[in-house]
């Protein structure tokens, strides 16, 4: 599959949980990319996952017992736990999450936490209602303060039935994690640049009860300040109201109303970059009635709408403050380069990213199929994964900043 003996290798612990599955295909990413894998497969993990599909797909021996006499034989575990250049755990279970911050160490995986001196990087997949206790999230501040890495987790519906954060990342954003961990600042183009991104939809009050929103989910958006944050830039996130964790290393403001978002950005610069994926209401109420509007009283309320201010536009025409590459999105039903184009010119910005929202999983969806569209030319990317875009779109950022 790839050569024999990788230059650079991660110590992989696969934690007890459904998103087990999930290691399988990190540790195929992993190899395919040339990386060592050596597995640690806990006895719970073991539930879920075999030792033997992820030997196969490590190309490796698994590790799974402290006290095992072969084991111990080939590699102690002390030099197990330095034998790689980082150590992932992935899921990292609450259980595994406690152990590494109180430096529990019963079983190998643990002991081989508390043993190392290389980075770790955590994965954590775990029920909404374990990972938002105070005694995770205590945890979680313990390790970073010890200096883990994260990566995750996402919000979305979860094996128990219940929805929020908690959900395993993706393993193409754990490979793209754990390649920046790897590669360490060569890996990081955008150290040192400022990156402005707003996401999510906004809320226009009506009175204070009601209002007018949209769909937007605010995934892509979140997926690109992740991507630009793992490239080493700092990262403004203004959002709209979405039910979705921060990314790592991501800082952000949380907003309601376009007006709120347009100040939220205009007091963020300067910025290097602007990324503008935010699906901001085109229209708010004229004048938001100080209370709670009354049935009674005569029939329905006729509204008047004012537009908005919009955003893109006006930072891309804030003159010496501009960041010095503006983004925005579009989202098209039809004709999508033309329409795109004509977007381009009207708002000024140097790129626009299109979607044809009426392509199949796109909107509200995880993959999204694009077209980046710059003054002189048109590119078509291959629908992906929204991680996968965000990605491939942080690395174009870098390259034309660099
Ligand atoms: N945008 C913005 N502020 C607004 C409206 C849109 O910053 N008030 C940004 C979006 O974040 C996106 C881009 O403009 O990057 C395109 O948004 P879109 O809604 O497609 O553009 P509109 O100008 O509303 O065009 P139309 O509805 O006519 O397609």
């Amino acid at each position: 599959m790839t050569d024999s003996t990788p230059s650079r290798r991660v110590l992989l612990i696969v934690g007890g949980g459904v998103a087990a599955y999930k290691a399988l295909e990190l540790t195929r990413l992993l190899r395919k990319a040339g990386v060592g894998v050596r597995p640690i497969l806990t006895k719970a993990g073991a539930e879920f996952v075999t030792a033997l599909s992820l030997s196969a797909l490590a190309e490796d021996k698994v590790y799974s017992d402290l006290f095992s006499l072969t084991d111990e034989a080939e590699m102690g575990h002390i030099e197990l736990s330095r034998s790689a250049d980082l150590v992932v755990v992935a899921p990292a279970t609450a259980d595994l999450i406690a152990k590494a911050a109180h430096g529990l160490a019963g079983d190998l995986a643990s002991t081989a936490l508390l043993a190392t001196d290389k980075p770790v990087l955590m994965a954590p997949a775990m029920n909404v209602r374990m990972w938002l206790h105070p005694a995770t999230q205590r945890n979680i501040e313990i390790l970073k303060t010890d200096g883990a890495l994260f990566v995750g987790p996402d919000e979305g519906a979860m094996a128990c039935g219940e929805f929020g954060p908690g959900r395993l990342a993706e393993p193409p954003a754990i490979f793209e994690a754990i390649m920046a961990a790897l590669e360490g600042p060569a890996a990081k183009p955008l150290a040192g640049k400022h990156a402005l991104v707003t996401a999510g939809p906004t809320f226009e009050p009506i009175d204070p009860v009601r209002g007018i929103t949209n769909r937007s989910s605010g995934r892509q958006g979140y997926a690109i300040a992740g991507a630009l944050a793992r490239l080493g830039a700092r990262v403004t996130l203004v959002s709209g109201p979405v039910a979705l964790a921060t990314p790592p290393g991501v800082d952000r403001v949380d907003v309601e109303t376009a007006r709120d978002m347009l100040a939220a950005c205009q007091a963020a610069l300067p910025a290097d970059v602007g990324v503008f994926v935010a699906a901001v209401a085109d229209w708010r109420i004229d004048e938001v009635f100080g209370t709670k509007l009354k049935k009674e009283k005569g029939g329905p309320p006729a509204l008047t709408f004012v537009e908005n201010p919009d955003i893109l536009a006006t930072l891309a025409a804030s003159g010496p403050r501009r960041p010095k590459l503006v983004i925005g999105f579009a989202a098209e039903t039809n004709d999508v380069e033309a329409h795109a184009r004509a977007k381009l010119a009207r708002k000024g910005c140097d790129w626009i990213i299109a979607n044809d929202v009426t392509e199949p999983g796109v909107m509200g969806g995880d993959e999204n199929a694009v077209l980046l569209i710059s003054r002189d030319k048109t590119e078509r990317w291959t629908r992906a994964a929204k991680d996968s875009v965000a990605h491939d779109l942080a690395q174009r950022i870098a390259e034309s900043l660099s």
